[in-house]
């Protein structure tokens, strides 16, 4: 039994191996076992979701697992119990529960304090370590693997970032180059921590924050909405800053071969234009669809072992 709270948690080779289990997932069209067949898995959403809460329940139907949601109103927190305790009774009904707070992870880390449940993060405040998955899992289906590829990130520095630099950097010879609006930036410790990883593998991650000189060659250029879900920005002029962010065909003049990624939900005419969106070189909704296979590797990993 085994949790995935952050991309932190994962060694190298489970993180390959999650990657590689949701591409074979995504090739496999439905043709697979049953290995959740009697669990039963918690999906437990405080937050909107419409990608990764299905990617989920959907995943573990498909794997024989039988579900239970909760919704934001449902559950005995709401009248004050205390979140300590809700966690202790999950972990005596389910087998699984998936997750999104968008509050600190030290809530999830309290949950998964226990051995017989596995707690999976589908997106806290900090890190949205399924969707790296999906994202690398479509990555590995799209090009036939992760390593070496050249991915430009345009956009804030949110938890999908955040996931992505710490996930893309564990595999040799990739080159991440963020571009983050000035104050919207990765907070330095995950930058700090992706640089190790970076230096370990042979990977090279950067970020500025202008859109000067974009990068030439890119495999992929990924952006993500600017108002992440469950989020608001303080600063009432942030949409001027962020507007020389947005991802135009502009970008594809240098970079003629590389494919558009966006975690969704899109925000058309604000991250990215509907041409570039809805335009040949998007995958985003192929990745959309990674989501349910990711989440099906994920759902198969935290249990093998207790099969
Ligand atoms: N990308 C993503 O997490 O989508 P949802 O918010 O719809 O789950």
């Amino acid at each position: 039994m085994r949790h995935l709270i952050s991309i932190d948690d994962l060694t190298d080779d489970d993180l390959r191996y999650l990657v590689e289990t949701g591409a074979r997932y995504a090739g496999a069209n439905g043709s697979h076992d049953r290995p959740l067949d009697g669990d039963v898995v918690g999906v437990y959403f405080r937050r909107t979701s419409t990608r990764t809460r299905t990617a989920f329940s959907a995943g573990a139907l498909r794997l024989g697992a039988q579900v239970v949601t909760y919704g934001p109103d449902d559950l005995q927190t709401n009248t004050g119990e205390t979140s300590e305790d809700t966690g202790r009774v999950f972990a005596r009904m389910l087998d699984v529960l998936v997750a999104r707070t968008a509050a600190d992870t030290a809530e999830m880390r309290a949950w998964a304090a226990q051995d017989r449940m596995a707690v999976v993060n589908a997106m806290s405040e900090q890190e949205h370590p399924t969707q790296a998955l999906a994202d690398l899992t479509t990555l590995a289906c799209h090009f036939g693997g992760v390593e070496k590829l050249r991915v430009l990130y345009v956009g804030e520095g949110n938890n999908t970032a955040v996931a992505l630099a710490l996930a893309l950097s564990r595999f040799p010879g990739t080159e991440l180059e963020l571009r983050t609006p000035p104050g919207y930036g990765l907070p330095a410790d995950v930058m700090a921590r992706a640089a190790r990883y970076a230096e370990r593998s042979g990977a090279v991650v950067t970020e500025r924050h202008d859109m000067g000189e974009p990068p030439i060659g890119q495999h992929v250029v990924y952006t993500t909405r600017w108002q992440t879900t469950g989020t608001s920005k303080a600063d009432p002029g942030w949409r001027d800053v962020f507007a020389p962010f947005q991802v135009t065909t502009e970008l594809w003049k240098e970079n003629p071969e590389a494919v558009f990624m966006h975690d969704l939900p899109a925000h058309r005419g604000e991250e990215v234009s509907a041409e570039v969106l809805d335009g040949p070189a998007s995958v985003a909704f192929d990745q959309a669809a990674n989501k349910m296979y990711s989440a099906m590797a994920v759902l198969d990993w935290c249990r093998d072992g207790v099969r």
